[in-house]
């Protein structure tokens, strides 16, 4: 056995400071800002999402894809559009060490596309619909529901221009809510042609050009580049103003205008609760024709305020990344906002507790129990343990701590015996069983037998 170092004995401290060591502080490393981590306490309700987004996209016939958190920067500028913000201001791009110039994905959009041509999925029998969930980056100005590592569920229809593919994936997000229990409203709008979108963001220029000296710098420059985000804006004066706007219904084209009324329709058929907003745009260029957000319905002006989850159609974005026209329709869902709201509002925030502790004795007794606690976990039944721990006391502690209905426990007598002692926590009573039916046992206790 090695030998085992003396435990220094405390020494009086000198008087003399001078000759004592200095010792080194060093500072803590905490998380970059607008990073988070979702600790043990929270993943019940991310699993709360994660399972119903998976069960949700399962059963409107969608297939999961992955694809890389990390792509070539060009995909994102020429799908998302170089004068949004996320492209100018929030996106982690660097160069590898090889030269490239990559960039973390701040939306899978882009990336479900470029997969779609470069897999030749055109080929398939169409739509495609795919699925994806994970985390995006974006550098954005942190704040509450604001993250720089935000997490997405997204559904994409590919290869459908029907407006039944639109109202379909509406459902899909409010449905996706309502199964959380979270009420919501979607604001909807239409953006038309990309010509008809031009011809309206000239007369947006032209309105507030003639009011330029209002508006904040900021607002000045979005009016240069991108007019149709000044009506994003939140300044009050922008606000008033925009009562006054050109709309973009009153610019769609004939086509826009028949889409946007059929996916209307077929929302009032399906009831979901929509409130048409002429100004909402989205912050994505490649979006035509119908896009949408989902809001909470909530007296927190905070919650009611960011959107839970948007989407829009994409009709132009395949030619956008060199494949061949294909219309397309999808949503993305916060989930991070989902989660936020879920704990405010105190849902599924308990942990699924295991109802079963198994406790050990000796060393006998502790090889016992891990062949008992891996029994159970192939049984489907989770456990918790304290394998490390010696004594019995503690381990009692323990179980009763995570309130546990059940200990099961093994001690030197109970290895020679063959048995197992199952000790009801609550009632303190205990009972002596076969060690070969455990696992039966307990599930007759549970009441799963
Ligand atoms: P998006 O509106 O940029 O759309 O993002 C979708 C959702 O992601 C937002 O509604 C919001 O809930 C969440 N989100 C965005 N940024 C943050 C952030 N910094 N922190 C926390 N949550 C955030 C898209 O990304 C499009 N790709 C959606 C889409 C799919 N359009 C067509 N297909």
């Amino acid at each position: 056995m090695p030998k085992m170092k003396k435990t220094p004995t405390k020494e009086k401290p000198k008087e003399n400071k001078k000759t004592e060591p200095t010792k080194k502080t060093v500072s803590p490393i905490n998380l970059l800002r607008g990073m988070r981590d979702i600790l043990p306490v929270d993943q019940p309700v991310w699993d709360r999402i994660r399972d119903g987004a998976r069960q949700l996209a399962s059963s409107y016939g969608f297939e999961r894809i992955d694809t890389p958190i990390m792509e070539e920067t060009g995909l994102f500028i020429r799908g998302i559009g170089k004068q949004t913000d996320i492209v100018e201001k929030e996106m982690y791009s660097f160069e590898t060490p090889g030269g490239e110039k990559v960039t973390l994905r701040p939306e899978g959009t882009a990336s479900v596309m470029r997969a779609y041509i470069q897999h030749g999925m055109l080929n398939l029998p169409q739509p495609v619909k795919l699925w994806y969930l994970g985390p995006m980056f974006r550098h954005d100005r942190p704040q509450h529901g604001r993250y720089r590592q935000l997490h997405q569920f997204g559904c994409e229809i590919l290869g459908d221009a029907n407006p039944v593919a639109d109202a379909q994936l509406v459902h899909l997000g409010y449905q996706q809510l309502k199964d959380l229990g979270i009420e919501s409203t979607v604001q909807i709008n239409s953006i038309g042609t990309p010509e008809a979108r031009k011809n309206y963001r000239d007369a947006l220029q032209a309105f507030f050009r003639s009011r330029r000296s209002k508006l904040s710098d900021e607002d000045k420059k979005r009016l240069q580049k991108n007019p149709l985000r000044i009506l994003d804006s939140k300044d009050p004066v922008v606000v008033e103003m925009k009562a006054e706007a050109p709309q973009i219904i009153d610019w769609l084209d004939e086509e826009s205008k028949a889409h946007f009324m059929k996916v209307l329709e077929m929302l009032d058929e399906m009831n979901v609760p929509y409130q048409l907003n002429p100004y909402l745009v989205r912050g994505l260029d490649y979006y035509t024709k119908t896009v949408w957000e989902y809001y909470a319905n909530s007296a927190d002006q905070d919650l009611a305020q960011s959107a839970l989850g948007g989407g829009g159609r994409y009709d132009g974005l395949a030619e956008l990344l060199g494949g061949r026209a294909t219309p397309a329709v999808g949503l993305a869902m916060g989930m991070d906002r989902m989660a936020n709201l879920l704990k405010e509002q105190g849902s599924g925030s308990a942990t699924e507790a295991a109802e079963i502790f198994v406790a050990q004795l000796g060393d006998q007794g502790r090889k016992k129990a891990l062949a008992i606690f891996e029994e159970l976990r192939k049984a489907g039944i989770p456990a918790f343990e304290a394998f490390s721990k010696d004594s019995i006391k503690a381990q009692m502690e323990m179980a009763n701590k995570k309130e546990v209905k059940f200990a099961i426990i093994i001690g030197q007598k109970e290895v020679l015996d063959g048995t197992a002692v199952i000790r009801d926590m609550e009632s303190g009573t205990q009972e002596i069983v076969d060690a070969l039916k455990i696992v039966q046992e307990i599930k007759k206790k549970l009441g799963r037998a």
